[in-house]
């Protein structure tokens, strides 16, 4: 038995420790919003915090992730994940959509880092998440967005 705290909540899950992290949130727990893109760690669309970092679900085993805090698209909240999530919807950034449950993880995991990050930052911070539909001048928008909300 693998005991994970995902969005607040301890849930145990009769699975293999080594089952990817990514695998028990969506198909055990069905928390569909973190998707599977690449499955190797290249393209970002499972990114879910794990104590509080921006991490690969997909790269992460059950077992590892077991005692520490998960929290998927569906658990961010606090004020940087409100302002990100305002931000946004204010600048429209989604296009199909598929990356941007990762890309908002990231986004939130930057913020918390960092109130007030320049261009290059951003790129630093959000390089490993990809974006098929090329949503990128308005995700690097909607966070400076999101820092100017937080100063506010
Ligand atoms: S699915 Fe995990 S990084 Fe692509
Ligand atoms: S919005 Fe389509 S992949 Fe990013």
């Amino acid at each position: 038995m693998q005991v994970l705290t995902i969005n607040g909540q301890r849930r145990e899950l009769d699975v293999d420790p080594d089952m990817p992290l990514l695998w028990a949130i969506r198909d055990v727990l069905e928390l569909t919003g973190t998707k599977f893109g690449c499955g190797q760690a290249l393209c970002g669309a499972c990114t879910v915090m794990v104590d509080g970092m921006p991490t690969r679900s997909c790269q992460t085993s059950v077992g590892d992730a077991a005692g520490k805090p998960v929290v998927t698209i569906e658990g961010v909240d606090g004020k940087v994940a409100a302002a990100v999530q305002a931000a946004w919807v204010k600048l429209d950034v989604p296009q199909c959509g598929y990356c941007q449950s990762g890309q908002i993880i990231s986004a939130v995991g930057l913020l918390s880092q960092n109130r007030k990050p320049n261009d290059d930052d951003i790129d630093a911070a959000m390089s490993g998440n990809l974006c098929r539909c090329a949503t990128y001048h308005r995700i690097r928008g909607a966070i400076h967005e999101a820092a100017r909300m937080l100063e506010a």
